[in-house]
């Protein structure tokens, strides 16, 4: 593949992503590819009219005003109310601040000052609460950054990640959306960080099959070589698994810093490394079905990368043994915990994904028959330009096709969505190409 023709220039191209944009997840655009360079975030706007003309499946849009908060523009669609998914603005106070928060002092008496956060304590999940293969979903939702059952919207899950994690809006939102295009209900805005819920309809007509999965579905997002969970073929791809994470703490014990809790306790590049190396063999030798394609690849550093980037302590800069412990094995924050200093965008963790990617030589791939791991073809021009390019077209080729017959304020949505993918993508030099959902449905 052309981009991997050269570590070195990979590396440099990553390197170059604006910080005020994301620089990660991939993803469509429901129109056909057109090239347009820096285009713009897309806002939807609370409250907008949409003309009803648009709307020939569906009843007609309501404008409905709460008087706490802004209005919501809502269409009901076979028995479904969708509501206009609005993108959050950048938090205003997004500096170093311990997570959860503390009383204030001039509000408490002062012996409580330490006490936690009352807002958000740590509430184990109760029978029926979603729960899934994602650490920091997972300890938002512990702590009720998000709805503590699991179910969320756009707009809670993006100002949970920009509260919680210090992540910058485009960067969060990204992540957000990638989700809610390939397992949530981009009409009713709701989307499960576990598995399948009566709170998530399946999608309006049931265009792509009788539910909708949740982000622990595996195939379009979610997939193999994951740092704590089993291939989805061979074990347990929604749960902690001991066995899987074990492995990471070999490559920690081996290449990790020393720091305050011991000889080779902090993570480094070298670890990530390691064990990203240590994953990938170990499944694709235990799993005939293994698959490590662009996005895969470019999602899995991605999400190692949080781990030096999102888990490091706001004031060391350093992700330890107990702070790995935390959020992988108890899904809470550390003790003492306090997010980034300053807020973290796509360019900050591309620093450290690009550098895992440049220092593994494999190319996004999957096993033949005979479990002989065979590289993928090489995406059309221009989204062979890098990783992220790769991602983003492979995304969208796994992101349902039936999202580009959407009217109405499901298709103002899925516009919201692919728009912001396209926005983060677009951020890689080269990458100029739009690519619309064109994936397979029920899958
Ligand atoms: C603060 C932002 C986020 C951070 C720090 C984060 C962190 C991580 C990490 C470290 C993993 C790897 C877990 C493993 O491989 O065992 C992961 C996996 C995952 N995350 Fe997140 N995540 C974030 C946002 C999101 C959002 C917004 C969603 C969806 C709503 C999401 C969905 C997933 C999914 C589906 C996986 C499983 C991927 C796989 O292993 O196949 N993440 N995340």
């Amino acid at each position: 593949m052309k981009f991997f023709g050269s570590a070195k220039i990979f590396t440099v191209l990553l390197l170059l992503l604006p910080a005020a944009r994301p620089a990660v997840l991939h993803a469509p655009r429901r129109n056909p590819p057109v090239n347009v360079p820096g285009r713009p975030f897309p806002t939807n706007v609370p409250g907008r009219p949409i003309p009803t003309s648009s709307i020939p499946t569906s009843s007609s849009p309501t404008t409905t005003s709460s008087p706490t908060g802004p209005s919501a523009t809502t269409e009901v669609q076979r028995g479904q109310t969708g509501t206009l998914m609005v993108l959050p603005t950048q938090l205003a106070a997004a500096g170093l601040k311990q997570i959860p928060g503390k009383f204030v002092a001039h509000v408490i008496p002062l012996a409580l000052n330490d006490a936690p956060d009352p807002a958000h304590p740590f509430i184990a999940p109760r029978p029926g609460d979603q729960r899934g293969p994602c650490p920091a979903m997972n300890t938002l939702a512990n702590h009720g950054y998000i709805s503590r059952n699991g179910i969320t919207t756009f707009e809670e899950v993006t100002n949970g990640m920009m509260e919680a994690f210090n992540m910058e809006l485009h960067f969060a939102a990204g992540l957000a959306a990638l989700n809610f295009v390939t397992r949530g209900n981009t009409f009713v805005n709701k989307i499960s960080i576990g598995g399948v819920s009566p709170l998530v309809p399946p999608l309006p007509g049931n265009i792509d099959g009788p539910v909708t999965g949740g982000i622990a579905k595996h195939g379009r997002f979610e997939g193999d070589a994951s740092i704590s969970r089993a291939d989805a073929a061979i074990g347990d791809n929604r749960n902690f698994q001991e066995k899987v994470y074990d492995l990471d703490l070999v490559q920690l014990s081996k290449f990790g810093d020393n720091g305050p809790d011991g000889n080779n306790t902090v993570l480094n590049v070298k670890t990530l490394v390691e064990m990203e190396k240590a994953l990938f063999n170990a499944d694709q030798t235990a799993d005939r079905q293994f698959s490590f394609p662009a996005r895969r690849m470019f999602a899995a550093y991605g999400q190692a990368a949080f781990l030096m980037t999102v888990f490091a302590n706001g004031t060391t800069n350093q992700t330890t043994l107990p702070i790995l412990n935390s959020f992988f094995r108890n899904e809470t924050f550390p003790p003492n915990w306090f997010r980034a200093a300053s807020p973290i965008t796509g360019a900050t963790n591309a620093k450290i994904s690009s550098q895992i990617a440049a220092a593994i030589p494999t190319l996004p791939g999957r096993n033949n028959a005979k479990g002989v791991y065979i590289a993928d073809p090489a995406p059309p021009a221009p989204f062979n330009s890098s990783l992220p390019c790769a991602g983003y077209f492979d995304q969208a080729a796994n992101t349902p096709s039936v999202l580009q017959n959407t009217t109405g304020i499901f298709k103002q949505n899925v516009d919201l969505m692919t728009g912001i993918l396209f926005g983060g993508a677009s951020a890689n030099p080269g990458c100029t190409q739009f690519a619309p959902p064109s994936g397979p449905t029920g899958v």
